[in-house]
């Protein structure tokens, strides 16, 4: 009999893990499916591959990239830290709680470049559209290989969909900004505070973008920063120099005017509005239908689609834990595919996804979504031979990290907390966030001395 060939649509941290599920069954001495992983970017990394582009790439697909220069993680690190690759043996000594992205990128390539994982991804080639054959229970999948302006289908009897969802924008429209004179874009496109240095900004939202572009830009010298809410303010004791506002009810040339019937002149606008889950080369019949939450319908065990359970959705999910999580969900998604877990009838997985949207109605707070994220990691884990890892202890240090950023929302990237996998303790940074406007990975790496070496040769 042939082999179950296996088709991984994306090359970020959830199309990794799932080339290292496999790769971890193949050490054991098993035999593995045929893999074939389709990455449109020239590179793995996903979000974490930095791109100074906006719009379309050099060969006309949507930009996938959403992050920006001078971002640094906003949770800590302890938190994400793969269970079988502590942030120890990748840079063989304590780094501090909050890296920057570079350093974050350098982690997520390290456990893999290891492996012989590049020899199964197909980089720039775009997943466009797919098919399933009810007879033969085939997935038919037309790739475009954007190098070779060539179009061509290949068949699996799976699929995993590692797509990401912070990569289409949800721009609302406000009166009169059609006129507004500055720039207006999406967090999506925001590719650093450089632009609005003296400037007065407004985001548009209250959630992750929002309050970090907002203190990016303050860090990094805008005049004011307005954040416009529109269910609830993020409501820490912000600095002055950022303030929040209720949400906008309309622009008039550079003003705008707001729920509260103030108004103020801006340069810039950010709609920090989120983002929407886009699977443009799925069928209706295949597609994930949800909002942005801890535990999107339709999905057994928040991976596997409930019409058609070869077709696996990795990190659709919003994100507490974020790579250890995607782990935890390929290492179950790699049991099923490999005849080692199986998936009970439609009537069965339908009260399962109750039970856990149940649970997940009754959440009433951040602390509680932390809890749930928790639960259901230990869930997946149950299941596979994922190494264990101290799920409760991250769920501590995640409400820990949510304090902290109440306490003070400049300074919460200087604390230090320790690795439930290695029990290292981070090293405290060499330089406090607000002052370190340099996110290389070089000078991160540094030691106190040769940062004290460098700035004495510059002064
Ligand atoms: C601005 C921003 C900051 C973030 N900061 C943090 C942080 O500090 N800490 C943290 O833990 N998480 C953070 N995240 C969350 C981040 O999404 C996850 O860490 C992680 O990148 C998700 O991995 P993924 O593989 O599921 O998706 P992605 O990283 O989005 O990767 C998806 C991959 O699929 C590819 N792809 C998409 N469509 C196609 C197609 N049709 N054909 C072929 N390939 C395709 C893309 O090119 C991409 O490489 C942040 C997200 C954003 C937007
Ligand atoms: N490393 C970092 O520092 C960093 C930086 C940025 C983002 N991120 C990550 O990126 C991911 C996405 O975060 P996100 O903040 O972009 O999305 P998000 O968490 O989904 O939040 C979307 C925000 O947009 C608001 N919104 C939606 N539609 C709106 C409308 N029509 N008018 C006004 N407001 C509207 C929502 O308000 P309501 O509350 O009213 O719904 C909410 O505040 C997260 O995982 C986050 O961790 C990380």
């Amino acid at each position: 009999m042939s082999k179950k060939r296996i088709g991984i649509i994306g090359a970020g941290p959830s199309g990794l893990a799932q080339l290292r599920a496999f790769e971890s069954a193949e050490k054991l001495g098993m035999e593995v499916p045929e893999i074939v992983c389709f990455e449109k970017q020239e590179n793995w990394g996903g979000m974490w591959n930095f791109t100074w582009r906006t719009g379309v790439g050099k060969y006309g697909e949507p930009i996938h990239g959403s992050m920006y220069k001078y971002l640094w993680s906003n949770g800590p690190k302890e938190c994400l830290e793969l269970s079988d690759y502590s942030f120890d043996e990748h840079f063989g000594k304590p780094i501090s709680s909050y890296p920057p992205r570079p350093v974050l990128f350098d982690y997520i390539q390290g456990r893999i470049n290891k492996s012989n994982a590049k020899d199964y991804i197909r980089f720039n080639t775009t997943a466009r559209w797919v098919t399933y054959d009810e007879e033969t229970k085939k997935f038919t999948l037309y790739l475009d290989d954007l190098k070779k302006n060539r179009t061509y289908s290949e068949e699996f009897d799976y699929l995993i969909v590692a797509t990401g969802h912070f990569s289409t924008p949800n721009m609302p429209y406000f009166e009169g900004i059609d006129d507004f004179p500055g720039a207006v874009m999406h967090a999506h496109d925001f590719r650093g505070a450089d632009q609005f240095i003296d400037k007065d900004l407004l985001l548009i939202g209250s959630s992750y973008s929002a309050e970090d572009i907002a203190v990016q830009c303050y860090k990094h010298g805008s005049k004011s920063v307005t954040l416009s809410y529109r269910s609830n303010p993020i409501g820490v004791d912000w600095p002055e120099g950022i303030e929040e506002r209720p949400l906008v009810t309309h622009f008039e040339g550079d003003t705008a005017y707001f729920k509260d019937g103030t108004s103020k002149r801006f340069d810039g606008v950010v709609m920090c509005t989120g983002y929407q889950h886009k699977f443009p080369f799925l069928p209706d019949y295949l597609r994930l239908k949800t909002k942005n939450n801890l535990y999107p319908d339709n999905l057994y065990k928040g991976i596997f689609f409930q019409d058609l359970p070869e077709l696996i959705y990795l990190g659709m999910q919003d994100q507490y834990y974020t790579f250890n999580m995607f782990d935890t969900q390929a290492w179950l998604a790699r049991d099923y595919m490999m005849g080692k877990f199986e998936i009970p009838s439609k009537e069965e997985r339908r009260k399962d996804i109750d039970k856990w949207l149940a649970d997940y109605d009754k959440v009433e707070d951040a602390n509680g979504d932390v809890d749930f994220q928790a639960a259901y990691i230990k869930d997946l884990i149950s299941y596979t031979d994922y190494p264990d890892f101290n799920i409760d202890k991250v769920g501590d240090m995640f409400k820990q990290w949510l304090k902290d950023k109440e306490d003070d929302i400049l300074t919460y990237r200087d604390k230090t907390f320790k690795s439930v996998i290695t029990g290292t303790m981070a090293a405290e940074h060499h330089t406090e966030w607000m002052d370190e406007l340099d996110d290389s990975k070089k000078r991160y790496l540094m030691d106190e001395e040769q940062v004290e070496a460098l700035e004495e040769s510059e002064a």
